[in-house]
């Protein structure tokens, strides 16, 4: 068995599926894990009392650099302002593999510091952008390279409500993990920049180029409903992620010598409850770097996307 800890037992840590049958929180996914044994530890200590008698797990009344040593794999769900302090911690302690939440952090030098000790440390580091982690997400990586080498990919037009950082960070992480390229954007044109959530997080709209690709962003401000949704266009084919990315759809023009055709619909390949269950094959992806049979982590790519992103709201 492998020592988990998990620090933070609020939303995403413990409350979203506590009514429910999904696993949408790490404890639940943790819990129902064959080779995890759970601990866990929140300054809120009601809250802490709570969870654990749900899950049956174990508890720390206080956090020691020691009791950090004890644990193969830490899972950070705490507010994104206490990830810093955390990671530093368990980045000196080496701890084999780390599950933090995103973002990870608001700041652009406690990245660079973040960097260099992970570069030091024989730490594993996954960031939770968790539809790179599904398999549904897995295979429609696969299917675009496929489309790859037969279309050039053409247009991308990504929808997103609630902080540029807090949701649209989920869509460029997406985005570098589909297509395989680092996002790194050039002829920024930002068009909108509303803080309506967030202080320090404003819901942007703006446009750029990606690698020859055109790419088009409205954040959608001052809405009183959640949206996520993200459209790839190619020469002859759209794949369009709705609902917040449980729905991949697939659309295609037929060729014709004389005039464009309209895309239709093709239900055999699109796919429907791709995030069902999420957080399951998140933490199987931690055990799976804890035994050694997958090596990648996505830190640092996720630092870069973190501090890439900040400096686009700071201008
Ligand atoms: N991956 C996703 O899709 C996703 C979804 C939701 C939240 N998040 C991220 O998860 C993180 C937490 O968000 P949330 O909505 O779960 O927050 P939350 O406020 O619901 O929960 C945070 C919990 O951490 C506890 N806490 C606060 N400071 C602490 C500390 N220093 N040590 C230990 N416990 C502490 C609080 O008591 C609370 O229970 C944020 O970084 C957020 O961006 C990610």
């Amino acid at each position: 068995m492998y020592k988990a800890l998990l620090i933070g037992c609020g939303n995403i840590g413990a409350l979203y599926d506590l009514e429910s049958e999904d696993v949408h929180t790490h404890v639940k996914a943790y819990s129902m894990h064959p080779h995890f044994e759970l601990t866990i530890f929140d300054v809120n200590k009601d809250l802490q009392e709570k969870i654990a008698t749900k899950y049956v797990t174990k508890t720390l009344n206080e956090l020691t650099e020691d009791s950090l040593k004890y644990f193969d794999c830490i899972s950070i769900c705490t507010p994104t302002s206490t990830h810093f302090e955390y990671l530093s911690k368990v980045l000196k302690c080496n701890t084999k593999v780390v599950l933090c939440e995103k973002p990870v952090s608001n700041i652009i030098d406690e990245i660079t510091q973040l960097k260099t000790l992970y570069n030091q440390s024989h730490s594993k580091l996954l960031v939770n952008y968790m539809r790179r982690f599904q398999p549904d997400y897995i295979e429609l990586k696969k299917q675009i390279l496929g489309i790859l080498n037969e279309e050039q990919l053409t247009n991308i037009s990504i929808r997103y409500q609630r902080g540029f950082i807090n949701n649209c960070s989920h869509a460029f992480d997406l985005l570098q993990f589909l297509i395989n390229k680092d996002i790194d954007f050039t002829n920024v044109s930002i068009t909108n920049k509303v803080h309506d959530h967030f202080e320090i997080d404003p819901t942007l709209s703006m446009s750029c180029d990606w690698h020859g690709t055109n790419l088009s962003i409205t954040g959608l401000s001052n809405v009183r409903f959640s949206l996520f949704e993200i459209d790839i266009y190619f020469e002859h084919t759209r794949i369009s992620i709705q609902n917040a990315g449980k729905s991949i759809l697939f659309s295609r023009a037929n060729l014709s010598e004389q005039f464009l055709q309209p895309l239709m619909l093709d239900n055999e390949i699109s796919k429907e409850n791709c995030l069902k269950n999420y957080m399951i094959p998140v933490i199987e992806n931690a055990y799976q770097l804890l035994c050694g049979s997958v090596s990648n982590d996505n830190f640092l790519s996720s630092c870069n996307l973190n501090q890439m992103m900040l400096n686009l709201i700071k201008n």
